[in-house]
This record gives C-alpha cells, sequence and structure tokens, in this order.
C-alpha cells in the first residue's frame, strides 16, 4: 500500500484578484519506506504540498490517502490526532521554545503522543545532543538547534518526516550534517522522509525526487544511486 495517494489535489489561497493557486490538480503515488525530496523553485507549492500531507490544513479540492485512510475527510480533532502520532515536522527555523530546554522542547512532543522522558532522552541521543540536554536554544548553535528540532520530530517515532527546507538556514558543512542525521534516522528506523528542497545537488541523496512547477508537479523520477550527504556539493 502507498505511503500517500493524492487524486486532483488543489490548493487555492484567497479570492478574487489576489487568488493564488498554489497546488493545481496533483496527481501523484508516494510509496512507503522512502527518501523523497520535493524539488522546485521558490512560490511552486513545494511547502503548502507538505502543509496538505502533514494535516496542517484543508486542501481547496481533491482527496488524500494515507496508507490508504482518506485524511482529508477528518475533522480539526482527527487532524490533531494525526499530527501528534503520525507525522514529524522539522522547519526550516526550527520553532524551538526559548524558554524550555532541549530535552524539554523534545519532551513536549512524547507527552503529546504519550510517551516518556526516556523517549525523548532516546531521541536526543540519536542526533548526538546528550550532552547538551540542559542547554536552552539560546545556549546552541543553529545546527545544534535544528538536531533538537529533529529530535523533537522523531521522538514519537512519527510513519513520516516532513522537512521543509531544513538546511536553508545553515551554512554549507553544518547542512552535509543535518541531512546526514535524516538519513540515518531513515535508515535505521525505517521512516518514510519527504523533504523539501529548491537545491538540484541535495536532490541526488534522495530515492525518489518530485519536481514542480507553478502548483504542478513536472516529474517523478526514481534513483537508483543516490548519493550520500557527505557527496552532496553545493
Ligand atoms: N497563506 C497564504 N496566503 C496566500 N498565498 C499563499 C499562502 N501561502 C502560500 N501562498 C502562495 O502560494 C504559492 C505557493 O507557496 P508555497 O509557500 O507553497 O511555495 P514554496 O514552493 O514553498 O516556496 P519557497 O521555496 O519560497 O518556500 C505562492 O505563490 C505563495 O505566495
Ligand atoms: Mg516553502
Amino acid at each position: 500500500m502507498n505511503l500517500y495517494t493524492l487524486q486532483s489535489l488543489s490548493k487555492d489561497y484567497g479570492e478574487g484578484d489576489s487568488l493564488v493557486r498554489a497546488l493545481r490538480n496533483v496527481n501523484l503515488e508516494i510509496p512507503s519506506g522512502k527518501f523523497v525530496v520535493i524539488l522546485g523553485a521558490s512560490g511552486s507549492g513545494k511547502s503548502t504540498l507538505l502543509n496538505m500531507l502533514g494535516c496542517m490544513d484543508n486542501p481547496t479540492s481533491g482527496r488524500i490517502f494515507f496508507e490508504g485512510t482518506d485524511i482529508t475527510s477528518y475533522n480539526k480533532r482527527q487532524m490533531t490526532q494525526f499530527r501528534k502520532t503520525t507525522i514529524g515536522f522539522v522547519f526550516q527555523s526550527y520553532n524551538l521554545l526559548p524558554d524550555l530546554s532541549a530535552i524539554e522542547n523534545v519532551e513536549i512532543s512524547t507527552e503529546m503522543a504519550g510517551l516518556s522522558r526516556k523517549d525523548a532522552e532516546y531521541a536526543l541521543a540519536l542526533v548526538g545532543l546528550s550532552e547538551r540536554a540542559g542547554h536552552f536554544p539560546g545556549q546552541l548553535s543553529g545546527g545544534e538547534q535544528q538536531r533538537v528540532s529533529i529530535a523533537r520530530a522523531i521522538a514519537k517515532r512519527p510513519r513520516v518526516l516532513l522537512c521543509d527546507e531544513p538546511t536553508g538556514a545553515l551554512d554549507f558543512e553544518t547542512g552535509i550534517k543535518i541531512l546526514e542525521v535524516i538519513k540515518q534516522i531513515h535508515m535505521e528506523q525505517g521512516t518514510s522522509v519527504l523533504l523539501v528542497t529548491h537545491s538540484q545537488e541535495i536532490a541526488k541523496i534522495a530515492d525518489i525526487v518530485i519536481r514542480m512547477r507553478s502548483g504542478e508537479i513536472i516529474s517523478v523520477t526514481g534513483n537508483a544511486e543516490p548519493v550520500e550527504p557527505c557527496e552532496v556539493v553545493w
């Protein structure tokens, strides 16, 4: 069974003169257990698509099936539950709470999913930040903050990790390390990854590359020989 099946998915923002057609009749099948990159220029609809897949927002029309279940029929409560238990989000801007330590930021996620502090500690160890557990976001580098946000996303062992430009705010070296962490989690935990980028080079690490332009999917390409993050140049 596919991880996701999208049928005639459209998303409009605004109306009248300010109408933006961010997704236009998208049809797509995404298999389980893959590392998928969504590639496209600014404004092509990548974040909009990711938000729909993560049940952050409702489409204007069309359907999204997750493992065969129509998640576009969910009410608000079901959408929240789906986000809490099934999806891990990583954003360009980390979105950590500044007044909570690294471990406390991760525990927000584990508590919502009904898991223990041990699960939060395990996630922080997976991203190599155990010794920084008591540090606050302001005391951590950008790369370390992003690793905390990855720990927060994976601590609940989500079925899917949705990453929106996770290296966008980082320098080259740090970006590579973040991609390595995400790849390692994908390999070790079997988590499906959907990662948004505008970088053709980063796209080379994917099993499947979905190209977008002006709200449409222009190609879906399998990559028989994905490169390791450490081989990426940009
Ligand atoms: N909340 C919103 N209200 C109105 N228009 C929006 C909203 N969010 C996105 N858009 C518009 O929808 C289109 C797609 O935006 P989206 O953020 O999905 O693009 P993107 O591919 O993620 O771009 P970027 O690489 O710059 O992040 C753009 O034209 C954008 O201006
Ligand atoms: Mg975006």
